[in-house]
């Protein structure tokens, strides 16, 4: 949420900012804003829309100078403007301030502050930032980093600041707490910051991603340094980026999300390599592996999520029960952390999160941790918050997912729960020998089947122009279909703004039967398995009804043909994979309908992909 970059070095700032905004578009896109300092004094540009205004309000005026901060604005605090856009300035004109988070205390903040002169133009929580550091400076005489330092030591509340000084040229001063930041290191004393790697990659693959309570100083002369809030030195550890740079462009695609739709055969398929080992009947987790026997003797598992996340979790819910047999509870986070739950030290707590930085995720996982439960985590972004907060975990190697609506990262948290659920289960013993190298050469079968329900699209773009101007959809689902219908749901409602809902397939006679007509479409998820009889049943009682019925079916079915209004078919696969290919189609639907109604697919109104404030 909110995306925030930053150079110091021998370069132009401004093209290396611009172009690293864009990167950091999928954070927020209610305003951006760039302040570049040169000899001649301080040149702020902001305004409300997107990266593409601010470049046309800039309209080719040049921006010189080689010290730069730029950033693109989810709204919290103050509706999205052109005055409320950051970065915001002190009154003498010297400090300019970008943050990313909220300052829960700015109100008394503020008042002090009016108190003493100042005046406030925006109404934003982060205008008290730049004026509480203004006032340091006035009052103590401290230098940048030490200004810095001692306002943060007043402030409560999830921050990543960068902040520059006319006073001192060539130094960047950047701190965080609870919201990401990382630092590239380049040649020649170039220095980068940004909310993630991605604007970071093209310039340079050394980085260093910085702790809570950091605060960096980043000197064109003197090279990076970093401090603690207590005023401590600390070494700052350089990482090499391992992300590709191909990764972050639409290679030929119109958005992002049918990219990453597309990306699936390839990023399932990385979620399982070195994992799964067919020819020894085996899978190794090795980020978890010190910590397999303390999963092997849970009586209690919890998984802790928000959005898509918490689908796949769902998913993970039914994969752990019945292969390891040990009893799961899956929770929002955000609802987890605010009741009081009961944890003890023999729980496991897993965490899943594609971006690592999701507020409510973090905090369910400092509580749990704080009460003796093992966290492992499930991350996509590598060197994240929640990665390194974590007992131990594993990565889903999804690559990065820049589109807001979630796909790729959705099927590789479920690969990757599949995968530790049935590790745990053989070495539990609670799955035997031949299931296990049933299901993993299924498994290993996917990424093939993914491939050929992909060619479903032409079909489902079909059907896509039929329910283009539905008002309101269901999406029914049982056993493992059913957070599958979940996540249909959510897919359709995020990016083309149709009321959706996703429901037990068996629980629609108990309420929602009643919005069905005939305008209605019913998505169905009707796979061969478990459960098949009694949702074909459901599609009885829709049809019935008058209603519309997509039904999602296996490959050869023909008793839903015969009902439905349109089926699309999947490969037959173990009822546990499903989910891994009956969320394509449902995932291509979404985008389709979306495209169809002039939504803005990869950035849709009011979301952003990191979720980082409460
Ligand atoms: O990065 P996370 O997986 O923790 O994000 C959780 C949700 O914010 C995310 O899944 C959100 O619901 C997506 N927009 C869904 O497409």
């Amino acid at each position: 949420m909110c995306g925030i970059v930053g150079y110091v070095g021998g370069k132009e700032a401004y093209p290396i900012l611009i172009s690293g905004l864009k990167r950091l578009e999928y954070r927020g896109y209610d305003s951006a804003g760039i302040a570049v300092l040169s000899p001649d004094g301080l040149a702020v540009r902001k305004c409300k829309g997107r990266v593409s205004d601010l470049e046309a309000h800039v309209n080719g005026t040049p921006m010189p100078g080689t010290t730069g901060i730029g950033h693109t604005r989810w709204a919290t605090h103050g509706e999205p403007n052109d005055v409320n856009a950051h970065p915001h300035v002190s009154a003498n004109g010297d400090l300019a301030l970008i943050h990313n988070g909220i300052i829960e205390n700015y109100a008394p903040l503020k008042e002090e502050l009016i108190s003493r002169g100042y005046r406030f133009k925006s109404e934003t929580d982060t205008e008290v930032l730049v004026h509480l550091i203004d006032d340091i400076q006035r009052k103590e005489g401290t230098d940048l980093p030490e200004s810095v330092r001692l306002a943060l030591e007043n402030v409560v509340g999830a921050y990543a600041i960068v902040v520059m000084d006319r006073k001192h040229p060539g130094m960047l001063v950047a701190a965080r707490k609870s919201s990401p930041l990382v630092i590239g290191i380049g040649e020649e004393g170039d220095h980068y910051l940004a909310s993630d790697a991605t604007p970071i990659v093209e310039h340079t693959r050394n980085v260093v991603y910085m702790e809570d309570g950091e605060i960096a100083i980043l000197d064109k002369e003197h090279g990076l340094r970093i401090r603690n809030i207590k005023n401590q030195e600390k070494h700052p550890s350089i990482q090499a980026l391992e992300i590709q740079l191909e990764a972050l462009e639409k290679g030929g695609f119109e958005h992002f999300m049918l990219k990453e739709i597309y990306e699936q055969p390839r990023s399932i398929r990385d979620s399982m390599r070195g994992r799964l080992n067919l020819a020894q009947s085996d899978i190794v987790l090795g980020g978890i592996k010190d910590y397999e026997k303390r999963m092997v003797n849970a009586k209690r598992i919890l998984i802790v999520a928000c959005g898509t996340s918490w689908h796949a979790g769902m998913v993970g819910e039914y994969l752990f029960e019945e292969f390891a047999r040990i009893p799961v509870e899956v929770e929002y986070a955000s609802e987890f952390r605010y009741r009081n739950p009961v944890i003890n030290e023999e729980d496991i707590v897993i965490a899943i999160s594609q971006s690592g930085e999701t507020a409510d995720t973090l905090a369910a996982i400092e509580l749990a941790k704080g009460r003796g439960a093992t966290i492992i985590g499930i991350c996509n972004v590598v060197g994240s918050s929640i990665a390194r907060v974590t007992h131990a975990g594993s990565y889903t190697h999804a690559g990065p997912e820049i589109g807001v609506a979630s796909t790729k990262a959705f099927t590789a948290q479920v690969t990757l729960l599949t995968l530790m659920a049935l590790m745990i289960g053989h070495r539990k013993g609670t799955i035997n020998g031949a299931k296990f190298q049933q299901l993993l050469m299924e498994l290993d079968a996917i990424p093939a089947k993914v491939e050929r329900v992909l060619k479903t699209e032409a079909q489902v773009k079909y059907i896509s122009e039929i329910y283009k101007d539905a008002r309101n959809a269901l999406y029914l689902g049982r056993g493992y279909s059913f957070p599958v219908a979940l996540e249909g749901a959510l897919k359709l409602k995020e990016i083309s703004y149709i009321h959706a809902e996703g429901y037990p397939a068996a629980e629609m006679k108990h309420g929602p039967i009643a919005l069905i007509d005939e305008e209605m479409p019913v998505i169905v998820i009707a796979t061969q398995g478990a459960s098949y009889e009694k949702v074909v049943s459901n599609i009885q009682e829709v049809k019935a009804r008058k209603g519309k019925v997509i039904a999602i079916v296996t490959e050869g079915d023909t008793v839903v043909k015969g009902i439905a209004d349109h089926v699309i078919e999947i490969p037959d696969t173990a009822d546990a994979l499903v989910p891994l290919l009956a969320v394509v189609p449902l995932q291509l639907f979404s985008y389709h309908v979306a495209v169809m109604r002039g939504c803005n697919v990869d950035q849709p109104r009011n979301l952003a992909k990191s979720v980082t404030v409460e």
